[in-house]
């Protein structure tokens, strides 16, 4: 397991406002996306022991203004946030047909897709940060030059010491095709410390048969760490050539399974950042999972996450 040098940590991607009914065709205003959301609960969990922020890139307008207010007020960092004098945040809205929930984006030209536009930004933001965390979904909404900008900036990070953390967040839809998108994910593995992926998604975009192939799969390309999520299925943690299954406690009651694996990862990396040991990252991912899992939305509550077990204190 590769130290964590500094306190800082960075989620590179796309925060999008959402708008959630409330009923009578009324609609809350949030703010969510899968690396802001663990960048959210890594805030959160971490309070002042830890800075935590998100290099994005948003409008000049009242609603990014809006987004950059919420992120402090919620103690997090803004100083890796560029500004689109020509582009906006992007959107989504949940539509509710009984239980059953839909969402419909309006993504396409937000000012996030030109966050990697700038490798001056990039190496600037990345400067005396000690984690970053990204995901398949970041490198989805970039444009393949953006991306290579993104991997150069990765892999000098990378040799100055910084851990760099990855869920791939399989997402087909994002991608023009197949193959740019195995090819993008796998070639960003080149670039990761530690990969936290799905065993659904591998397996269904790559065929693994089981975690211990997503495992091998990953190794290949030179992760180290590598946490295997699987639902209520057992976490299959490879680190150091060792392999170690963490059964996952089941949860009361599950509400709404949105955002329990960019949950849990925040978990994971918050206590990894700690100092804390392999079994005590899954838990914490676990945990903070769990908080997610028995509430509506992405985010668990503010007071869901302070009464979890402390980050310097998991066991
Ligand atoms: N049914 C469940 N029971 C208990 N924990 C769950 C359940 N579903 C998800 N989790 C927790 O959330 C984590 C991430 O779940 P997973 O479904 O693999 O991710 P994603 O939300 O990205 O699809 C799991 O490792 C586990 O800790
Ligand atoms: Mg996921």
């Amino acid at each position: 397991m590769k130290m964590i040098r500094h306190r800082s940590v960075r989620a590179i991607g796309e925060a999008m406002v959402e708008m959630a009914p409330v009923g009578d065709g009324l609609y809350r205003r949030g703010y969510a996306g899968d690396t802001y959301n663990t960048a959210w609960h890594m805030a959160q969990w971490l309070g002042l022991r830890a800075e935590v922020g998100m290099i994005t890139r948003l409008g000049e307008d009242r609603l990014s203004d809006a987004f950059v207010e919420a992120m402090a007020a919620d103690g997090m960092a803004v100083s890796g946030i560029s500004r689109d004098p020509a582009r906006r945040m992007g959107l989504y809205m949940i539509e509710l047909d009984g239980v059953e929930r839909s969402f419909h984006y309006w993504r396409d030209t937000s000012a996030a897709r030109h966050l990697a536009d700038d490798p001056g930004f990039l190496a600037n933001a990345l400067h005396g940060v000690g984690l970053v965390h990204l995901s398949g979904i970041t490198l989805a909404i970039l444009s393949p030059d953006g991306r290579d900008r993104l991997l150069a900036a990765l892999a000098d990070f990378r040799a100055a010491g910084g851990v760099v953390a990855l869920d791939p967040n399989i997402r087909p839809r994002l991608w023009s095709s197949l193959e740019e998108m195995r090819a993008a994910l796998t070639r960003m593995m080149g670039q990761t410390d530690i990969a936290l992926p799905s065993l659904d998604d591998e397996r269904t975009h790559f065929g693994d048969a089981d975690a211990m192939a997503t495992v091998r799969r990953l190794q290949a390309c030179g992760v180290d760490e590598v946490v295997v999520k699987d639902g209520p299925g057992p976490v299959i943690l490879s680190t150091n050539g060792s392999v170690t299954e963490y059964l996952t406690p089941p949860v009361a009651k599950i509400v709404d399974t949105t955002g329990a694996g960019d949950a849990f990862n925040a978990g994971y990396l918050a206590a990894r950042m700690m100092g804390r040991d392999a079994a005590e990252c899954v838990g914490a991912g676990q945990r903070m999972a769990a908080a997610v899992l028995s509430q509506h939305g992405a985010l668990a509550t503010k007071s869901a996450v302070s009464t979890l077990p402390k980050p310097d204190s998991v066991v």
